[in-house]
């Protein structure tokens, strides 16, 4: 029978035997999967495990710092890389959410292989790809398929020329959990809602700015802690905030406002194919809209997605 504490076992064992002495290098995305799949390979290998977390800018509100931390805390040989200004520079003039897509797999690609190139002697790319990635290769959207995409191009960066490690290739996402749990991984980390690759930038409708990025990293915030504190958090699947460049006019005091709209989002989903929206308490969706409107500048209106997949999507790009 499959236990995750054998599954541990044996799989440290089998990474030992095939990578020796090996250098493996892996691009940690704070998520689920990349972090249960470095920490199985730190257990096999140590300090040859070389981690690289970018920063691309488009993540949550001081989540770089916190995952990176929360890294080091966790005695990963780990490089953060801030590359946020490449991103921005990238993204400026796109609206096509396909290109802003295209752009920041691009960019990511640049900066991991320079990253890369810094290891001396490497010889592996591990990665955190799960059984359903495997399945599902030709649907599955963020890095690794962005990755994906670009094989048929030619001129491969380098990296891409690794051999591959995936510890985590025959596990379901519910499996990956319970390895991550029987390894001691922080449950923050592994009850942490999915989060796509492209981050902020395809909750961003239009173009990307980082004063958009920040106002929205704000609004966020505030939505997630209060699904925290309401108890709300472990309930839901998915949550997120959407930036929509709609100006309406509001009132603030005795000024008259013409600011955007920040929309929130809350799913529930087994796996992300399909998904309905969560009926979150009033109560909690007012006092969510209070704080924006009262602390985030630049948003004068809340609304909430009522859409469920199909015919809508979990994200608004
Ligand atoms: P949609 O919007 O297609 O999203 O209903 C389904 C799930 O996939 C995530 N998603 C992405 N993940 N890169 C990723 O790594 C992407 O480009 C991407 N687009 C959507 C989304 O957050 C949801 O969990």
């Amino acid at each position: 029978d499959w236990t995750a504490d054998s599954f541990v076992e044996t799989t440290i064992a089998a990474l030992k035997e095939k990578l020796g002495d090996d250098k493996v290098v892996l691009g940690l995305s704070g998520g689920v999967d990349s972090s249960v799949a470095a920490v199985l390979l730190h257990h096999a290998i140590g300090k040859n495990l070389h981690c690289i977390f970018v920063d691309n800018g488009l993540l949550r509100k001081d989540e770089y710092q916190s995952v990176l931390d929360s890294y080091q805390h966790m005695g990963l040989n780990i490089k953060g890389v801030d590359a946020k200004q490449r991103f921005y520079d990238a993204l400026a003039g796109l609206t096509d959410p396909e290109k802003k897509r295209k752009a920041i797999g691009r960019v990511f690609i640049e900066v991991f292989d320079d990253a890369a190139h810094e290891v001396q002697d490497v010889k592996w790319l591990g990665q955190g790809t799960i059984y359903p990635d495997v399945i599902e290769s030709v649907s599955v959207k963020g890095p690794s398929a962005t990755i994906k995409s670009h094989h048929n191009v030619g001129g491969l960066p380098d990296f891409m020329k690794l051999k591959v490690v995936e510890p985590l290739n025959t596990l379901f996402k519910d499996e990956v959990r319970r390895v991550g749990a029987a390894l001691g991984i922080d449950p923050n980390i592994l009850g942490r809602h999915p989060f796509p690759g492209p981050g902020l930038a395809i909750r961003i409708l239009g173009e990307v700015t980082s004063e958009k990025v920040a106002i929205l990293q704000e609004a966020d915030a505030i939505y997630i802690n209060n699904l925290r504190a309401g108890g709300v958090y472990d309930k839901v699947w998915q949550a997120g905030s959407i930036f929509l460049p709609v100006q309406s006019v509001g009132v603030m005091g005795d000024e008259r406002t013409y600011e955007n709209v920040i929309c929130l989002r809350a799913v529930e989903s087994l796996d992300g194919m399909t998904a309905d929206w969560c009926h979150l308490p009033y109560d909690l969706l007012a006092k969510i809209s209070n704080e924006i409107i009262n602390n985030v500048k630049g948003i004068n209106r809340v609304v909430y997605d009522i859409s469920s997949k199909p015919p809508a999507t979990i994200e608004w790009e």
